[in-house]
């Protein structure tokens, strides 16, 4: 069983899919630690309601990312984790947490790479027009959304209303992060009941 964490600053839809596949055995891991840089995040009230250990921080109580980071190293060190997920974590890694978790940490973003990198990838796609949508999972380094890719999905749609073009965009996030993470540390096939 690998021990993952899950970096999130907002709704969490992802760490529940995450969790749930654990659950069914699509992923042999336990989620042992939710990081959360915004408090109100509902993330937060996900984890507790999974019993997940939750370390909210606010980055502006440090004097800098390399000193929070350090922090974040610690709790990743405590829990024993061997794979971080970010999924939602609004923020660009600097070399102290790549240093320490470099070639651990994975990130979903909702584009196809190298198309709409940065934090309004799904609204600057709709304003462009595009008619094929999709997410990437990627290895994080200290570049924008620009680590080596590890697996993309597409889909296609015609229509300018980005609140139905996220809850597609969500359905297919949740189903290729499960199953690449599966891939990356294993399926239990016990609990799969295979
Ligand atoms: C996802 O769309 C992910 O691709 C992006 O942020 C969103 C997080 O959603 N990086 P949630 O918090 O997992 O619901």
């Amino acid at each position: 069983m690998k021990r993952i964490a899950v970096f999130a600053s907002g709704e969490g839809s992802n760490f529940e899919a995450i969790v749930a596949a654990c659950e069914r055995g699509e992923i042999a891991a336990r989620t042992v630690l939710v990081v959360c840089d915004r408090s109100g995040a509902r993330v937060v009230e996900h984890a507790a309601a999974h019993g997940v250990e939750c370390f909210v921080f606010s980055p502006k109580k440090y004097a800098s990312k390399a000193d929070y980071e350090r922090e974040l190293v610690a709790r990743l060190d405590d829990a024993r984790v061997e794979l971080v997920c970010l999924a939602g974590y609004m923020r660009i890694l600097s070399e102290v947490l790549l240093a320490a978790y470099g070639g651990r940490i994975i990130n979903i973003h909702p584009s196809l790479l190298p198309a709409f990198k940065g934090a309004h990838a799904l609204e600057q796609a709709v304003a462009y027009g595009v008619k094929v949508y999709g997410a990437t999972i990627h290895w994080v380094d200290a570049s924008l959304d620009g680590g080596k890719i590890i697996a993309q999905r597409a889909f296609e749609y015609d229509g300018d209303d980005v609140e139905e073009v996220t809850q597609r965009m969500h359905r297919i996030e949740h189903a290729l992060y499960t199953e690449t993470i599966g891939r990356l540390v294993g399926t239990d096939p016990e609990k799969r009941g295979e």
